[in-house]
């Protein structure tokens, strides 16, 4: 099969992260994570004070800031930023908040749209995020919509967490449901199926069962 550039977004806990990982693993692609680039760019944000509203503080921030993603003897993701790993900083109920905030930021999306676009010239990648295929790589070779009942979203995020969170099954809804909102009523590259995406409702079906929907289309695409 040729490489080629396969994008899949959707909202939260709709199961991106474990398909497009064992869909990269089937393919031998890569595979970006750009939420994690989100989050990684909440994080430093908060840690260095920067102001979200001054754009001239905001900016020489971003400007300064290097982050990359690598893949980990796992098989997992490492966030890097700036030399250092901050992978396990970032999954916390706060950071979702807060990278769904800078998500809304132009400068924010304009400084990792060429980040993103970078790591796509290679050509041989699983993109997951909520704007890859209609924004980021709107030529992508495949592009997969991929969703659940919000319901569903809400009780596998909650199975994620770890015992000690703090946060009930109504909490993780309603965090998720202010999350959608808030991605999918944003003016900039809001939360929205490409036209040509191919779209899923995971809602009943196995990890296994989408990963086979989506490799027929891929087979058909390569
Ligand atoms: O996918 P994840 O939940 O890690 O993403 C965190 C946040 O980053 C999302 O809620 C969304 O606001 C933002 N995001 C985005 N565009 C992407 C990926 C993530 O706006 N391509």
């Amino acid at each position: 099969m040729e490489p080629i550039v396969i994008t899949i977004d959707g909202p939260a806990g709709a199961g991106k992260t474990t398909i497009s990982r064992r869909l990269s693993d089937l393919l031998s692609y890569r595979y970006v994570d750009t939420g994690a680039l989100y989050r990684g760019v909440a994080l430093c944000a908060e840690k260095a004070c920067v102001d979200l509203t001054n754009e001239k503080e905001l900016s020489s921030f971003l400007q300064s800031l290097t982050l990359s993603l690598v893949r980990d003897a796992a098989g997992g993701l490492t966030l890097v930023a700036d030399g250092e790993d901050i992978t396990s900083l970032i999954r916390t109920p706060a950071m979702s908040m807060a990278a769904s905030k800078v998500a809304a930021l132009p400068l924010v999306r304009a400084w990792l749209l060429e980040v993103q676009r970078q790591l796509g010239r290679e050509k041989a990648v699983v993109f997951e995020g909520r704007d890859m295929g209609t924004v980021v790589f709107p030529e992508a070779d495949v592009k997969f919509f991929l969703t659940a009942d919000i319901s569903v979203r809400a009780r596998r995020r909650y199975a994620e967490l770890p015992e000690n969170s703090g946060q009930s099954l109504e909490d993780v809804l309603e965090d998720m449901k202010k999350r959608d909102d808030q991605d999918a009523g944003r003016d900039l590259a809001p939360l929205v199926a490409a036209s040509d995406a191919i779209y899923i409702d995971a809602s009943a079906f196995s990890i296994d069962e989408v990963l086979g929907q989506m490799m027929v289309h891929i087979r058909a695409k390569s």
